[in-house]
């Protein structure tokens, strides 16, 4: 099911609701069930402004939620009157700068808690007690440099931790969390995270590095500028999705690497994302297998980039996406084959493109023709210049009714998709270089 737009409605109805005193009784059964709504005054920023905090809860497939993201808080709201401690808690995106112990005292029973993008540096040992059906943390992307085992000894359920993106100072205040993290059970948490410093074991992962390594004596810091090679970020080849964009899980599971000059995909895309969001990058070409393992994906966003090419199988694997956003780049033509797994795509963007109108875009139009289920906008001639600004599929259409009839040429004359398969196959098993996709001179094949 795709929680998106439930979500969104949801949101609507709240926006639409008055403010209610008394909490109304959730009814059964539904996805989606809005039954409270509450707003609360918090002091927030260092300039002494009062702000309106308003964190909205609902509840989706029996769980609550308590959304507070991206609402500057300083501190973690206390938990409201609620009848009911919410499941989820989400604090991404504030100004959270200390965890106090005892911070979440009032939110036992709390399933995951969002965290990611604070300004957290500061985490006391018995900040999160209380928190033992905890299964899911997101520290990710704040200041802390250090963090002792002890404070996660409250969460025993705990299987799910996100570290990355922090300063780690691996040195010996962060050998029992290192310990921990390295035990093979523990196999989800502090993935990604690597050390900031000392110089000597910069770049190496907290999961890989030797703990006898972090307690050195300070002087001994300095040995190996030369002799230990630099750790990593100069060898890995691609860069990887984990680290470089953020990730949220709830409501629904979406990263988003939007504007963080890319110019290739990132790798290691987790199965479970559903949206993701690669506008405002810098990618030229999307190559094949680019979004292998990214099986869940509904809605992919690569608009405002520079792609000219995009691979036969660059989205191969995509047998679930609804929704691609193509708009403001750079392409002319798609190539033979490129839209083949998207079997339940319904929204395709495409303007903001050069679309050229010759033989190569013939294939884009016979696929939408085979895909009426597809809303598409955007597609008009860019060049030739006699054609700028027409519509595409009015120049396919009249290069049709205008094609010679001694030699069928064209797609739109093939009745079935199987003629079209038939077709394709034969065109997989010429020779690469006689592929050129501006060069195709199909004749009929039986
Ligand atoms: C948070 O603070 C920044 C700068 O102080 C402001 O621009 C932004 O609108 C605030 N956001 C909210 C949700 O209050
Ligand atoms: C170690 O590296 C730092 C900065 O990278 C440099 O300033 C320092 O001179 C180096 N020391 C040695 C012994 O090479
Ligand atoms: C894709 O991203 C662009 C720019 O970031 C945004 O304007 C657009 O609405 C997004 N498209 C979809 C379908 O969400």
């Amino acid at each position: 099911m795709y929680v998106t737009s439930p979500f969104l409605l949801a949101l609507l109805v709240l926006l639409l609701l008055p403010p209610s005193t008394q909490p109304r009784k959730a009814s059964q059964g539904e996805d989606l069930i809005i039954d409270r709504r509450h707003h609360r005054q918090n002091r927030v920023g260092g300039d002494g402004s009062h702000k309106v905090l308003e964190c909205s809860e609902y509840s989706n497939t029996g769980s609550l939620f308590m959304d507070c993201q991206g609402r500057n808080l300083s501190s973690i709201p206390t938990a409201l009157s609620l009848s009911q401690v919410p499941d989820h808690l989400l604090l991404a995106r504030n100004r959270i700068r200390v965890l106090r112990n005892r911070a979440f005292a009032n939110y036992e029973g709390l399933r995951s808690l969002d965290l990611q993008q604070n300004w957290i540096s500061v985490l006391e040992d018995e900040a999160f007690v209380g928190l033992t059906r905890l299964t899911s943390l997101l520290l990710q992307h704040n200041r802390l440099s250090t963090l002792s085992e002890e404070s996660l000894i409250p969460m025993p359920s705990l299987r799910y931790l996100r570290l990355h993106g922090n300063p780690w100072s691996c040195r010996c205040t962060l050998d029992s969390l290192v310990r921990t993290l390295q035990v093979p059970s523990n196999r989800n948490l502090g993935n990604h995270a690597r050390c900031e410093e000392p110089l000597r074991l910069k770049g190496r992962k907290l999961k890989k590095v030797d703990p006898e390594q972090l307690c050195l004596e300070p002087q001994e810091d300095n040995w190996g500028n030369d002799t230990v090679p630099l750790q990593p970020s100069a060898i890995r080849s691609k860069p990887d999705a984990t680290t470089i964009c953020h990730t949220y899980l709830f409501p629904t599971p979406q990263l988003d690497c939007r504007g963080r000059g890319l110019t290739e995909v990132p790798s290691d895309i987790q199965g479970e994302i559903v949206q993701m969001d690669l506008s405002q990058n810098s990618l030229r070409r999307l190559k094949a297998r680019d979004f292998v393992g990214a099986s869940s994906l509904r809605s992919l966003n690569l608009s405002h980039n520079n792609l000219e090419d995009m691979d036969t199988a660059s989205l191969s694997g995509l047998l679930h996406l609804r929704e691609l956003d193509l708009s403001h780049n750079n392409l002319r033509f798609f190539h033979y084959g490129v839209l083949e797994d998207l079997y339940f795509l319904s929204v395709l963007n495409l303007e903001g493109n050069p679309w050229i109108c010759d033989y190569s875009i013939h294939y884009l139009v016979y696929w939408l023709r085979l895909h009426p289920g597809v809303t598409h906008s955007g597609l008009l001639c860019h060049s030739p210049d006699e054609l700028k600004g027409n519509s595409v599929e009015d120049y396919v259409h009249s290069y049709n009714r205008d094609c010679s009839q001694t030699e069928q040429t064209d797609p739109e004359l093939w009745n079935t998709a199987m003629e079209l398969q038939g077709w394709l196959e034969e065109q997989e098993m010429e020779p690469a270089n006689l592929r050129g996709p501006q060069k195709y001179r199909v004749t009929r094949l039986n």
